[in-house]
C-alpha cells in the first residue's frame, strides 16, 4: 500500500495500482508537465518519480552518458507499470539484491568512488537518517569525504519544523550556488541533493526555485538514492518523495559518523500519527510505524560489541513503539494510556509494546546505559515506569513535551490532554521514580494564545522544575490543522518575548533543580576532552546532564590499588561542587563499572 495525501493534506492508503494510475495520469495531462519518467517498485511498497529538466552543456559527457540519457527518456512503457504494480508484494528486497529499473544497468548505479558531503540539520532523527543514507551509498561504491570542496556530491539532510529552519537550507543552498558554477568551468560536474523533511514538504517547488538541486529524497526514500543519483548524473533532475507505510529501514545498519563516540541512536520507529495541530511532522515523516523488535536487538548487540556504552533508542514518538510484525498470543489486548490521556486516532490494539523493548533491550548489556526521545505523555503506563525504576542500566530521565501549561491551549493544539492531567502524570512518575530528572518541549505564542494562557505556561515551568528544557516560539506550517482552521494571531514580537520569559523562567528554576545535586555522589559516563578546556574531562550523568569535571589520577575500583587516568567510555563516580541550569561541575574520584555505581549512588 502506498501513502498519498489528499488536498487536505491528510493522508489516505492507496493500493499500488491505483498509486500507477494516478501517477500516470499526471504525466499526461497533469500539473508536473515536466515529469517525463515514472517507475514503481513494488519492493517496500515505494513508488518514485523522476522529473527531466533542461540538460546542460556540463550534462552530455561521453558516450555512456548519452546512452543513458536517451535510455531513460525513452522510458518504460505503461504495460511496464502494470507488470510492476502486479509483483508480489512479500518480495521485500535486500539492499544487495534491489534489481536496477529496465533504463540502468548494475554498473551504472555504482557509486565508482564519487565523494559524498552530508549536511545534517535539525533533530536527531536526521543525524539518524544521515547515518541510514550513508550506509546505503556506502554499499553502491561511494566514499564520504567532510571536506566540502572535494565532493562530487552535497547532500543537505534537512528539517521544516519551523519556518526558521527551512530559511538556514534555502540561505546554504545560495551559498553552494557559487561553488556549483565554479565546478561547472572545472573538472566532474558537483551534484547537490536536499533529503528528508524539507524534499517532502515542498517537492518540486524545490526544483523550480532553485534549478542546481539535481535531486531529491523524502525521508523513505533513501533506499533509492543509487538510482536517483545515477540519474543526477546524467543531467536530470530526480525525485522520490513518495512516503511509505513499512519502511523502518530496518536491514539497514547505520554507518556511525564518529567512530570514537561512546554512545550511538538506534531508530525504532518512524513516523506519527498524533497530528497535534501545530505540527509538519506527520506530513513529512509519514504514518507511524514501528521496526521489528529482532532487529532492533540484533542491532543493539552488535554496538555493544563495537564497545558502545549508551543506546538512546529513538523516534518520533518512540514510547507509542508497536511491533506487529509477529502474530502474538495477546493480540486483543488494548492499550494502555497514562490516565486522563486520549488519542486523535482510533486505538490502537495488540503487537509488542515499548515495556517489552525496553525490558528486551536493557538485557543485551547491564553496563549499557539506555535512554529513548521522543515520546509523548499518553503512552506511559505503569509497566514502562517500573521497569525505568527496577533496571540499573535505564536511565531515570523523562522526556516529557507538555508544549504548554494552559488546558485551552492545549486542546487547540489537539495534544489529547489538559493541565491537570499531565501534572498528574508528573506527580505519578515522581512517585513511580524517586530522583527522576524530567525534560520537556514548549511552544510560546500559539495561535490564539492569550497573556492568561502564556502565565499558565510559566506557571507549570515553575511548577515541574525541568531539568532540562526546548523552547521555541510558534511558526505556522503549512498542510496542517492550525493552518487550515485557525489564526496565527500572536505577533511576532509578542511570540518572542514570551519566549524569553519562559526561557528565564526555566534557566532559573533548572538552576534551583539542578543545584539539589551539589554534595551528590554521581555516575558519569565520560564522552571525552571538555570543549571548553584542555585540561577538563566532559561526560554525562543518568539525567543526561553534562558534567564537567578536572582530567586526574583517579582509583579504579575494578583493579584495587591502581590508579588510572579517566578514558572516553569510563565510568567514573563524580562528587558534584556545583550547578547552573545546563552544567554540573565536579571531581572524579573512582572508575567503576554501572553495576557497581548503582549500590553507590
Ligand atoms: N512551531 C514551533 N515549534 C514547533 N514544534 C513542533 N512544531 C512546531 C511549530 N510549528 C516543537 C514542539 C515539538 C518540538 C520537536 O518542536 O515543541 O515537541
Ligand atoms: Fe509532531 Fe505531535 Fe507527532 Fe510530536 S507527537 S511529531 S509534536 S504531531
Amino acid at each position: 500500500m502506498q501513502l498519498s495525501q489528499n488536498h487536505f493534506g491528510l493522508f489516505s492508503a492507496m493500493h499500488p495500482l491505483q498509486c500507477v494510475l494516478q501517477v500516470y495520469r499526471s504525466l499526461r495531462w497533469g500539473p508536473l508537465a515536466s515529469v517525463s519518467w515514472l517507475q514503481l517498485r513494488t519492493c517496500r511498497a515505494h513508488s518514485s518519480l523522476t522529473s527531466t529538466a533542461c540538460p546542460g552543456p556540463e550534462r552530455q559527457q561521453g558516450g555512456v552518458q548519452k546512452d543513458f540519457s536517451s535510455r531513460l527518456a525513452a522510458g518504460p512503457t505503461f504495460q511496464h507499470f502494470l507488470r510492476s504494480a502486479s509483483a508480489p508484494q512479500e518480495n521485500l528486497c535486500p539492499l544487495e539484491a534491489e534489481d536496477p529499473p529496465p533504463y540502468i544497468t548494475v554498473d551504472e548505479l555504482l557509486g565508482r568512488q564519487r565523494k559524498v558531503y552530508f549536511e545534517t540539520y535539525g533533530c536527531q532523527m536526521n543525524v539518524n537518517d544521515t547515518e541510514i543514507a550513508w550506509s546505503i551509498l556506502q554499499k553502491s561504491g561511494y566514499l564520504r569525504t567532510s571536506n566540502l570542496q572535494e565532493a562530487d556530491v552535497i547532500l543537505l539532510v534537512t528539517c521544516s519544523i519551523r519556518e526558521k529552519a527551512e530559511q538556514t537550507i534555502w540561505n546554504r543552498l545560495h551559498q553552494l550556488k557559487a561553488l556549483k558554477t565554479r565546478r561547472l568551468r572545472s573538472r566532474v560536474p558537483l551534484r547537490i541533493g536536499i533529503l528528508g523533511c524539507m524534499a517532502e514538504r515542498l517537492k518540486e517547488e524545490i526544483l523550480n526555485r532553485e534549478k542546481m538541486v539535481d535531486l531529491l529524497a523524502g525521508p523513505d526514500a533513501y533506499r533509492d538514492l543509487p538510482r536517483l543519483l545515477t540519474v543526477a548524473e546524467s543531467g536530470q533532475q530526480a525525485a522520490n518523495v513518495l512516503l511509505s507505510l513499512d519502511e523502518t529501514y530496518a536491514d539497514v545498519m547505520p554507518v556511525q559518523t564518529c567512530p570514537s563516540a561512546t554512545s550511538a541512536f538506534v531508530s525504532i520507529m518512524r513516523g506519527c500519527d498524533n497530528m497535534c495541530s501545530y505540527c509538519i511532522v506527520p506530513f513529512t515523516r509519514g504514518r507511524e510505524r514501528s521496526r521489528p523488535v529482532a532487529s532492533i536487538l540484533a542491532e543493539v548487540r552488535k554496538l555493544s560489541e563495537q564497545g558502545l556504552k549508551e543506546v538512546t533508542l529513538l523516534g518520533q514518538n518512540v514510547n507509542s513503539f508497536r511491533d506487529n510484525s509477529e502474530v502474538q498470543f495477546n493480540n486483543a489486548v488494548s492499550t494502555n494510556l497514562s490516565r486522563g490521556f486520549t488519542t486523535n486516532y482510533k486505538t490502537k490494539q495488540g503487537g509488542l509494546r515499548f515495556a517489552h523493548l525496553l525490558d528486551q533491550v536493557s538485557r543485551v548489556d547491564p553496563e549499557m546505559r539506555i535512554r529513548f526521545t521522543s515520546p509523548h505523555p499518553k503512552d506511559f503506563p505503569d509497566e514502562v515506569l517500573q521497569l525505568i525504576h527496577e533496571r540499573d542500566n535505564i536511565c531515570k530521565q523523562i522526556h516529557l513535551p507538555a508544549q504548554s501549561g494552559s488546558s485551552r491551549v492545549l486542546e487547540a493544539m489537539r495534544r489529547g490532554y489538559s493541565r491537570e492531567a499531565y501534572v498528574e502524570l508528573i506527580h505519578h512518575i515522581r512517585e513511580s521514580i524517586p530522583g527522576v530528572s524530567l525534560s520537556s518541549d514548549f511552544i510560546a505564542g500559539f495561535c490564539g494564545e492569550t497573556e492568561e494562557d502564556h502565565l499558565q505556561t510559566v506557571s507549570l515551568l515553575r511548577e515541574v522544575q525541568y531539568n532540562i528544557g526546548f523552547l521555541f516560539a510558534y511558526s505556522m506550517r503549512q498542510k496542517t490543522r492550525a493552518y487550515h482552521r485557525l489564526k496565527d494571531d500572536v505577533p511576532e514580537e509578542v511570540k518572542l518575548r514570551r519566549l524569553e520569559e519562559l526561557i528565564n523562567v526555566f534557566r532559573e528554576e533548572a538552576t534551583k533543580a539542578n543545584k539539589t545535586s551539589v554534595g551528590c555522589t554521581q555516575l558519569v559516563l565520560v564522552e571525552g576532552l571538555s570543549k571548553r578546556s584542555a585540561t577538563d574531562l566532559c561526560g554525562r550523568n543518568d539525567g543526561n546532564l553534562k558534567v564537567i569535571f578536572p582530567d586526574a589520577e583517579m582509583e579504579d575500583a575494578t583493579n584495587p590499588g591502581l590508579r588510572i587516568r579517566a578514558q572516553p567510555g569510563d565510568y567514573v563516580l563524580v562528587k558534584i561542587t556545583s550547578a547552573s541550569s545546563q552544567t554540573l561541575k565536579g571531581h572524579a574520584f573512582c572508575r567503576t563499572t554501572l553495576k557497581d555505581a548503582s549500590a553507590y549512588c
